[in-house]
């Protein structure tokens, strides 16, 4: 496994697992199967509504709770001191656990600042290790800065071939923020694009293998979801290659600025 150092020296392995859309009754069947795949890294949030099976998910997998990295996230209607906090207490008790690895903001709301004291106090008591945002833009991220006590140590961005967020990832890469990637694969739409095939086919790897890897290679934390036992096995299985120079400037290449999800200035909450 790789792992990527926060700023506070947190290792978060460089590839988790992403859990949105599974119900949470197939939840815990699925998670016990990424973690006997090796997965140790898993995301969910209270708006996927499976907390619950992921955490039993991960207790019947009776690995020790510090073997996994575990992310979850602060829903939009939670947003504010109080509810935060309410919110996270909730949260833990679904996932069976005290603490949470790394608790983020879901999407960037005029209510941040507050819901992001409520998180820096529980990153003092240690209720969670660390602490992070997703759907930030720069412009969101140096707001927040304005009161923030604590830098988020994480931005949860959507970043495929098709929207690399160049200008982003070189602000966050200069702010010393680790980057993670949300629906690498598109969706599974990556598997239509054909430089990609081409890819596969020169490196005897799959698709969703090449942007998984292409990932890592940019220093990305990337976390693919799937429900298929060969898929979940398949998009772990990447660290027996890695991509050239060229071939990962040919996949930059790729980028129409093109987005799989909603872009955080226009998502209707
Ligand atoms: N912070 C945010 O706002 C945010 C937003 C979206 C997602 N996320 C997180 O990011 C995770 C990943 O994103 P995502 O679930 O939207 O999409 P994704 O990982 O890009 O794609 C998942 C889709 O690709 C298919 N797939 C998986 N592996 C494949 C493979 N090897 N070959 C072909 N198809 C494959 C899956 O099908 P099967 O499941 O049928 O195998 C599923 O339909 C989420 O699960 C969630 O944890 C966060």
């Amino acid at each position: 496994m790789l792992y990527k150092r926060l700023e506070n020296g947190i290792e978060v392995p460089m590839i988790g697992f992403g859990t949105f859309k599974i119900p949470n009754d197939q939840a815990s069947d699925v998670v016990k199967n990424a973690i006997s795949a090796g997965y140790r890294h898993i995301d969910t949030a209270a708006i996927y509504r499976n907390e619950i099976g992921v955490g039993k998910g991960i207790k019947e997998s009776h690995l020790h709770r510090s073997e996994i990295f575990l992310t979850t996230k602060c829903w939009n209607e939670d947003q504010g001191y109080r509810k935060t906090l309410e919110a996270f207490e909730q949260s833990c008790q679904r996932l069976q656990t005290d603490y949470i690895d790394l608790y983020l903001i879901h999407w960037p709301k005029p209510l941040n600042s507050e819901t992001y004291r409520a998180m820096e106090e529980l990153y003092h008591q240690g209720r969670i290790k660390a602490i992070g945002v997703s759907n930030f833009h720069q412009h969101h991220f140096e707001d927040l800065m304005k009161t923030a006590t604590i830098k988020p140590m994480v931005n949860q961005i959507e970043y495929t071939p098709r929207l690399t967020q160049k200008p982003l990832k070189t602000f966050l890469e200069k702010e010393g923020v680790a980057m993670e990637s949300w629906s690498p694969l598109m969706r599974g739409k990556v598997t239509d694009i054909s430089l990609l095939q081409e890819l596969s086919r020169k490196y005897g790897k799959t698709v969703a293998q090449i942007v998984i890897r292409w990932n890592i290679d940019t220093d990305v934390i990337v976390i693919p979801k799937s429900v298929t036992p060969q898929r979940i096995k398949e998009n772990i299985d990447i660290f027996d290659f890695c991509l050239s120079k060229e071939d990962i400037d040919a996949i930059n290449d790729l980028n129409k600025d093109q987005r799989t999800g909603p872009d955080p200035d226009n998502f209707d909450f």
